[in-house]
Parts: C-alpha cells; sequence; structure tokens
C-alpha cells in the first residue's frame, strides 16, 4: 500500500465527508399519513346545508409536504357512503400507475374500508393538489395542497421567501353534489349551469353577506411570500390579482419558469403557480381577488372570490374597489399571457442538470392525436365527447384488465380515432396506444364557446402551440420548440387549439382528461396504454401487495 501523503490523505478524509454528507442528504423520507374521508354537514362554506367532504375534519385537506424522491404512504379510511378513490394531480407516478387513483387503474375503496397508497414523488419539484376522483366528488371538496420541495443540493432559483401559503381556488355550486349528479343527464345541467361560488380554501369571499369566513394571510412589510396557487375548481378559468401588489411567477406544476413580473394571472382549471409577492406597500390590508374568466360577475358576486392580505401592522380593513383585472372575455390577453409563461433553461429541478437539457428542440415525433372536444346527445342525454367519442367505465379497471385477464374482454385497443371525428357519436370504452419511448403529438382543440382544459396523468408535457382555427400540420413551424414550459394541465381556448409534446418514457395505464369536472364525469377522457412487453420491474412495477380486485 502506497502511504498517502498527508495532504493526500486530507483530501480522502475531506471526500468521504462529502460523500457521506450528499449520501445523507440524497436520502428519500419515509412519509406516512392517515386519512378519515368523511362528509360533513355543518360547514357552509357558502350558508346553505350541503354535504362538505373533508379530511381528517378539514376542508381543504391537509397538506402533504414533501421533498424530490420522497416516498408518501397515505392510508385513506373511506368514512364515507360512497366508494371513493384519491388521485395525485401531477405527481407523475413513475413506472407505477397503480397509485394514480382514477377509474381506470384502482378499483374504489369501499365505504367503510381503508386503502394506503404508496407513491414516490420521483424526479418532480414544484406545486401540485390532490383531489377525489371518482362519482362527481371533487364537486364535494375532498383537495388538498401538494408540495414537493427541492433537495437540499439544488438551488432553487430565487431567494428563500419568508413563508410559504397554499392558496386553493376553486368554483362552488350551493348545491349538494350528489343532487348535481343526478341531474347531468338533463340538457339545462350539462350544457349550462356553471358552480354559483368561489372559494379560497375553502372559505367564501371577503364581505359577502352569504359566508361565515374568509381567507386571510398576514405578512410583514419588507418581507417576500411564496403562494403556491391551484384552481381546484370545476368549470370557471380565474384571474388571480392582489390589490396595488406584484407578482412574480417562478412555477408551474414541476417546472421553473422564466421569472415574470405580472399585475395579475389567469389559472385554469386543474393548473397550479408559484408566484412571489413582496409585502412592499403601506401597513394596511389588500383584496386578493380570484373573478371568472368569459363571465360578466360584478365585484360583489359570490362568483368572486376575495380574501385579505393583511400587514402585520395594519389597523385598517381593505377598501376602495376591487384591483381591475383584464377584460374577462379578453382571450387573446390571456392566451398572450400564456405563451409568455416558459420554461427557464438554466435552473436545476429536480435533477442537478439544468432544466434546458431536456428541451425539445430536436425531437422526432413518433404519433400525433388531434382531439377535438364536444358535447352531444347520444342514446337521449348529453355527452361530453372527444372526437365524438364518450368514454364508458367499466367494471373492471383496465390496469387490472391488462394484468390479470385479456385486456381487450374489457377495451377496444386502437379502435379510437386519434386524428379525426367518429362519423357518429359513440359511448364506448376506448384505450389508444402510446408508443413507448416515443414522442407523442397531441393538439387538443375545443368546440364549444367555454374554456376547457386537459391533463395527462403521467407525464409532463411541453406546452408547444397555442393557435385559431383549424389545425394543420404546417402550422408546426409556428411552435415554441426553445423554451415551452412543462406541465400536466392545458387551457383549451374556445374555437381554438392547444399543442403538446410528451415523452412517453413511463409505461402504464394513463389517464387523458377534461380537468372540467362536468366533461370528464360525462364521459371527456381517454385512456392512453403505454406498454413495454417486458415484464422488467425496473421498467414498470408489478402490481402492490395490497391491491383491490374488482368488477
Ligand atoms: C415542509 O418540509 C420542509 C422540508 O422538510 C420544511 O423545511 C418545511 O418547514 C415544511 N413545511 C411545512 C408547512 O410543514
Ligand atoms: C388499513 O389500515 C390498517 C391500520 O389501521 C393497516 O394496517 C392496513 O394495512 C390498511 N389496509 C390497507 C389495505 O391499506
Ligand atoms: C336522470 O336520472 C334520474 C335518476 O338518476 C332520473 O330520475 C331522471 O328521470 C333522469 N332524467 C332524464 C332526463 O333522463
Ligand atoms: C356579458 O355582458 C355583455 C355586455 O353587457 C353581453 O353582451 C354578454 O352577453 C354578457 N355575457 C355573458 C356570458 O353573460
Ligand atoms: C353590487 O355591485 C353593483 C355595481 O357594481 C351594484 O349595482 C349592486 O347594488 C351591488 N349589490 C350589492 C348586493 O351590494
Ligand atoms: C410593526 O409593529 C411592531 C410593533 O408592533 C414594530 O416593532 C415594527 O417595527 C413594526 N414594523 C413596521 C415595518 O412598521
Ligand atoms: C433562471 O434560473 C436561474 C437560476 O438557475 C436564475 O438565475 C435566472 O434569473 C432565471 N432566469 C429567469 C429569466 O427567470
Ligand atoms: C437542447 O438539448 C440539446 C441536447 O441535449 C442541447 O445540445 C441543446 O443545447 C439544448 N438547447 C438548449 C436551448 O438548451
Ligand atoms: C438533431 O436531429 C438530427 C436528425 O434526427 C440529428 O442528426 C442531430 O444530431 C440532432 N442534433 C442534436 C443537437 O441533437
Ligand atoms: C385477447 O383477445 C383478443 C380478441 O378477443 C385476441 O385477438 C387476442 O389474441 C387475445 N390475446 C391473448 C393474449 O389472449
Ligand atoms: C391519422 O391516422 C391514420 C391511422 O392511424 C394515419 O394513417 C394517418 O396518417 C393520420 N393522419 C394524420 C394527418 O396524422
Ligand atoms: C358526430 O356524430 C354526429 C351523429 O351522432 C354527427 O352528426 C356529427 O357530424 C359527428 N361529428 C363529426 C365532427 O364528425
Amino acid at each position: 500500500m502506497v502511504a498517502l501523503a498527508s495532504g493526500d490523505r486530507w483530501r480522502l478524509i475531506f471526500c468521504q465527508t462529502i460523500l457521506t454528507l450528499v449520501v445523507t442528504i440524497a436520502r428519500s423520507e419515509e412519509i406516512f399519513l392517515e386519512w378519515h374521508v368523511t362528509i360533513d354537514l355543518t360547514l357552509k362554506p357558502m350558508s346553505v346545508d350541503q354535504p362538505v367532504i373533508t379530511i381528517n375534519g378539514m376542508f381543504p385537506g391537509p397538506l402533504i409536504n414533501s421533498t424530490t424522491n420522497d416516498n408518501v404512504h397515505v392510508n385513506v379510511f373511506n368514512d364515507m357512503d360512497e366508494p371513493l378513490l384519491m388521485t395525485w394531480n401531477g405527481i407523475q407516478q413513475r413506472k407505477n400507475s397503480w397509485q394514480d387513483g382514477v377509474s381506470g387503474t384502482n378499483c374504489p375503496i369501499q365505504a367503510g374500508m381503508n386503502w394506503t397508497y404508496v407513491f414516490q414523488t420521483k424526479d418532480q419539484i414544484g406545486t401540485f393538489f390532490y383531489f377525489p376522483s371518482l362519482n362527481f366528488h371533487k364537486a364535494g371538496g375532498g383537495f388538498g395542497p401538494i408540495r414537493v420541495n427541492n433537495r437540499a443540493i439544488i438551488a432553487v432559483p430565487f431567494p428563500k421567501p419568508e413563508a410559504e401559503f397554499d392558496l386553493l381556488i376553486g368554483d362552488w355550486y350551493q348545491h349538494n353534489f350528489k343532487d348535481v349528479r343526478s341531474k347531468l343527464n338533463t340538457t339545462v345541467w350539462a350544457y349550462h349551469m356553471p358552480p354559483d361560488g368561489m372559494l379560497m380554501n375553502g372559505k367564501g369571499p371577503y364581505l359577502d353577506p352569504f359566508t361565515k369566513a374568509h381567507e386571510s394571510f398576514t405578512v410583514t412589510r419588507g418581507k417576500t411570500y411564496r403562494f403556491r396557487i391551484a384552481n381546484v375548481g370545476i368549470a370557471w378559468s380565474i384571474n388571480f390579482r392582489i390589490q396595488k401588489h406584484q407578482m412574480v411567477v417562478v412555477e408551474t406544476e414541476g417546472s421553473y419558469t422564466n421569472q415574470i413580473t405580472l399585475d395579475s394571472l389567469d389559472v385554469h382549471v386543474g393548473q397550479s403557480y408559484s408566484v412571489l409577492v413582496t409585502a412592499n406597500q403601506e401597513a394596511a390590508d389588500y383584496y386578493i381577488v380570484a373573478s371568472p374568466k368569459l363571465s360578466n360577475a360584478t365585484d360583489n358576486s359570490s362568483l368572486v372570490g376575495r380574501a385579505v392580505l393583511h400587514y402585520d401592522n395594519s389597523t385598517t380593513t381593505p377598501n376602495g374597489p376591487l384591483p381591475k383585472g383584464p377584460d374577462p372575455f379578453d382571450l387573446d390577453f390571456s392566451l398572450n399571457q400564456a405563451k409568455s409563461i416558459r420554461w427557464n433553461l438554466t435552473a436545476g429541478a429536480a435533477r442537478p442538470n439544468p432544466q434546458g437539457t431536456f428541451n425539445v428542440s430536436n425531437v422526432t415525433l413518433s404519433q400525433t392525436f388531434i382531439l377535438q372536444g364536444s358535447i352531444i346527445d347520444i342514446n337521449g342525454v348529453p355527452r361530453y365527447t372527444l372526437n365524438n367519442v364518450s368514454y364508458t367505465t367499466p367494471d373492471t379497471p383496465l390496469k387490472l384488465a391488462d394484468n390479470f385477464i385479456n385486456g381487450s374482454d374489457v377495451y377496444n385497443l386502437d379502435e379510437f380515432p386519434v386524428n379525426s371525428s367518429n362519423p357518429v357519436a359513440v359511448d364506448g370504452t376506448f384505450v389508444a396506444t402510446g408508443n413507448h419511448k416515443g414522442w407523442l403529438e397531441i393538439v387538443f382543440k375545443n368546440d364549444l364557446n367555454v374554456m376547457d382544459s386537459w391533463h395527462l396523468d403521467g407525464f409532463g408535457f411541453y406546452v408547444v402551440g397555442f393557435g385559431h382555427g383549424k389545425w394543420t400540420p404546417e402550422l408546426r413551424s409556428t411552435y415554441n420548440l426553445y423554451d415551452p414550459v412543462v406541465r400536466s394541465t392545458a387551457q383549451v381556448y374556445p374555437g381554438r387549439w392547444t399543442a403538446v409534446y410528451a415523452y412517453l418514457d413511463n409505461p402504464g395505464m394513463w389517464n387523458l382528461r377534461s380537468q372540467h369536472l362536468k366533461n370528464w364525469y360525462l364521459g371527456q377522457e381517454l385512456y392512453v396504454r403505454v406498454y413495454d412487453a417486458d415484464p422488467d420491474p425496473a421498467k414498470e412495477r408489478p402490481p402492490p401487495e395490497n391491491l383491490l380486485f374488482c368488477g
């Protein structure tokens, strides 16, 4: 053995110390949660008696505060009177669609039973939320925030804020969700009747004569705060703003964005953002506003969410008119803002490499889906469609059918018209193949005169283009392939299209859905089966030991 010079020995010890440190820091945590999901009849978020779905008595439910690569164990006790599943909006469930918690991947947790989800926040950072996925439950609550924090070894691309606030904003029916659900077979409810109030963290608007409580955040003058905002609602896109304060957009659904300073931010159903807000005004109270897009709601309407930014030294209540947002019907404003939300190519996120290492500037497409959302009566009942096809949920979840019986007995593989509308509107259980490790381009088209937004489980997709009118392949030349933002939910404006690219490196059975609850509940979804014949568990995990069976 060669004797080491003292300098070398010191270096060796130093390296070992660093190695130990890195290993210690990099180790992922196990997070154990026990949730009791029940229906509360006393909360009255908008003054009327209605059932609200709570978790451990809370509405919204508790925060899942995780860090990249943590393993989260959530033992869900269904104390409601009907079957339940929870899904984790934007958590990619890498190689593990068994934990995705949608009707195509899991059997429901029956009333009175419990089931433990175990999933990893693998290679992710950012702001997400969870919600109950079956039976229109989201209209009754049951949602809550998810944070995935950076590992200590990877720098966050902005100074550490004084504090972080989770703010879940969503529209709300002043009706029992079960009643709304049962009326959705009528034209009036299926086509019209959006929700009639706006809640911020489960509370009604400030000074609304009908609400018991409003949301308030306390800040100290001169400090900067991170607001993690999500639209957990049912149908309304919102414009978010704070009186006399600007916000810096820094993150959306797991991507660090180029930091842009805005007076107001549009957040569509199912989307989430982090914004930094500096308390740089006179010590006072200010309005925080979330107003619906494509709506004439007046400032004092219950549909305009109003909370309070309270400076700790303030002695006044908010005053003056609400801060004026953009014209709610100005879609070009919204579209231009959407185009300005771009990926920060140099920031590291979940992995030490900068985000831009994984860019789409030079990819070869493997498949294109052109998907048009609409609504039509099928067999006399209103159904939301994708290419004139409305999804029917089978008794046996698709993922279980794939694993235990011949999937073809349960669903139609590859009969879904992926790039044109079916000449007749049909109901059915269709599944589309996504080529494993291929690039999928999806062009979403919206046939209706209201907003829609689309979400793909299992992946983040690159939002490469928005456009008017008919989409043609030539319009690919208008795409932003340089720094498109990666997220999991993209809005589709009325009469327009949105194009995304996804790299299908995550085998599984993945839900592609409208985030608009009515649309989803009435069939606007498709499953994408990303299949790898190799049973190597490194490629896709085997079913969990506690797997539930049904159908
Ligand atoms: C979340 O976890 C991080 C990292 O462990 C910790 O610093 C932070 O205080 C936690 N926040 C909350 C609200 O629990
Ligand atoms: C149900 O909860 C108990 C703890 O009360 C736990 O031991 C058991 O594993 C849970 N069942 C499932 C299927 O997760
Ligand atoms: C809708 O469904 C309910 C039962 O859920 C039924 O009573 C009602 O007649 C149906 N309405 C229509 C228009 O089909
Ligand atoms: C909003 O108001 C404008 C002007 O008053 C009116 O033309 C339009 O129909 C209204 N839109 C809705 C959705 O109520
Ligand atoms: C709401 O505001 C409108 C004008 O912005 C006003 O005409 C109306 O009286 C107000 N309603 C209530 C209940 O305050
Ligand atoms: C706020 O008030 C506290 C005492 O109540 C005082 O110490 C502090 O300096 C004040 N801060 C500002 C920014 O005015
Ligand atoms: C991108 O992230 C880097 C940190 O890696 C940061 O210094 C820079 O300001 C960010 N750029 C923009 C435009 O936000
Ligand atoms: C995109 O990725 C390629 C391959 O990794 C790299 O050569 C190129 O510099 C990246 N582009 C940007 C803008 O980061
Ligand atoms: C871009 O793609 C072409 C053709 O597929 C390939 O030859 C070239 O090496 C790629 N360039 C980069 C920077 O990846
Ligand atoms: C599954 O069923 C389809 C049609 O019923 C059949 O064509 C196929 O060969 C079957 N596959 C297996 C693996 O049995
Ligand atoms: C549409 O799909 C069919 C069959 O999958 C394919 O042959 C055709 O080239 C596609 N057309 C376009 C425009 O992508
Ligand atoms: C959808 O189906 C209906 C009949 O069910 C038909 O009238 C309509 O033209 C179809 N739409 C398209 C875009 O093909």
